[in-house]
């Protein structure tokens, strides 16, 4: 088959998106795909009428690519693609929208509120971030509330920390969110629909010194991963049925990940989902796959045939 891989643009997320392009690329090609990577831009509808692929993979992370809209244009165009459509990546892309929905389907998920930015000009900042600690105490994460690779996100221990916390969110976008922090094993679990089927990939866990922040993320050796998680065969278990129960709840399609903290009394708690997870060499998804059994080429390729029309 013939794929048009869709990286780049112009989110926060661009140079992560063109290396994971870059990697999904270079090995759909050793799995004998026909592979043209674009890197988007306003001549996206030239680049897909001139290559004319069998299926397009976009794998563009942040703003347009996971919020719906690229995905808007290729349904419009009747051009087949990996993953999630148009609606339920906006679902998935908004934390807050995506909380409540997993959290309908009975999904534990962390107390939260979402503050815009106009309620801190409207009330002041000192009477929110007090209304804030009364409701939800200490410590909280505070994080843009659609985002990704941790851009804008904080730990706040204390109080005082609260203002540079919000500071850096709304440096990415109008509106917090701001969730009671959960202590426990940081997970991931990644969902994927090939030709055999649907099905989760081992977690992955992740051990951080200090924040699982952007640097921590994409600099190799800043983390240690466990993929798989060290976990007991039933907490393997059911963070995996979580992940498949977050990905039907809120409508995923093709590929999906899931990340979760397991608390020590093996509670589940959700914090987001993402469509278009990071592919690139220091990303979860790909380790994942290959703790699975995998090889990237032979999973991309069967993920790339069960989407072709
Ligand atoms: N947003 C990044 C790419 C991730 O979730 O992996
Ligand atoms: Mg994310």
């Amino acid at each position: 088959p013939r794929v048009l891989v869709l990286a780049g643009g112009l989110s926060h997320e661009r140079d992560v998106s063109l290396r994971s392009g870059r990697r999904v690329a270079e090995a759909l090609r050793s799995a004998n795909v026909e592979v043209a990577v674009h890197d988007v831009d306003a001549d996206l509808i030239p680049a897909l009428a001139e290559t004319r692929p069998d299926v397009v993979w976009p794998i563009l992370h942040g703003a347009s690519g996971e919020d719906g809209s690229i995905r808007d244009v290729l349904d419009l165009l009747d051009v087949p693609y990996v993953g999630t459509g148009p609606r339920a990546s906006r679902i998935a892309w908004s934390k807050p929208v995506a909380k409540s929905v997993v959290a309908r389907a009975g999904i534990d998920t962390p107390e939260y509120v979402t503050l815009p930015q106009s309620l801190f000009r409207e009330l002041g900042a000192q009477a929110v971030m007090s209304a804030v600690v009364d409701k939800l105490g200490l410590p909280l994460v505070v994080k843009p509330s659609r985002g990704g690779s941790a851009l804008g996100v904080s730990l706040v221990r204390t109080v005082a920390e609260l203002p540079q916390a919000m500071v850096s969110c709304f440096a990415y976008g109008e509106v917090a969110l701001i969730e009671r922090a959960v202590d426990g094993v940081e997970l991931a679990v990644s969902v994927v629909e090939t030709v055999d089927g649907l099905s989760t990939l081992p977690a992955v866990e992740i051990v951080t010194e200090g924040p699982y922040d952007y640097d921590a993320r994409y600099n190799p050796g800043r983390t240690e991963y466990f993929s798989p998680a060290r976990l007991p065969s039933s907490h393997a278990e059911a963070v995996a049925a979580t992940a498949i129960a977050a990905h039907e709840a809120l409508g995923l399609r093709h590929i999906s990940r899931t990340d979760l903290i397991l608390q020590a009394d093996g509670t589940i708690q959700f914090l987001e989902v993402n469509v278009a997870p990071g592919m690139t060499e220091t990303s979860l998804l790909p380790q994942a796959a290959l703790a699975g059994g995998w090889s990237l080429p032979t999973l991309y390729r069967s993920v790339v045939d069960h989407a072709l029309p």
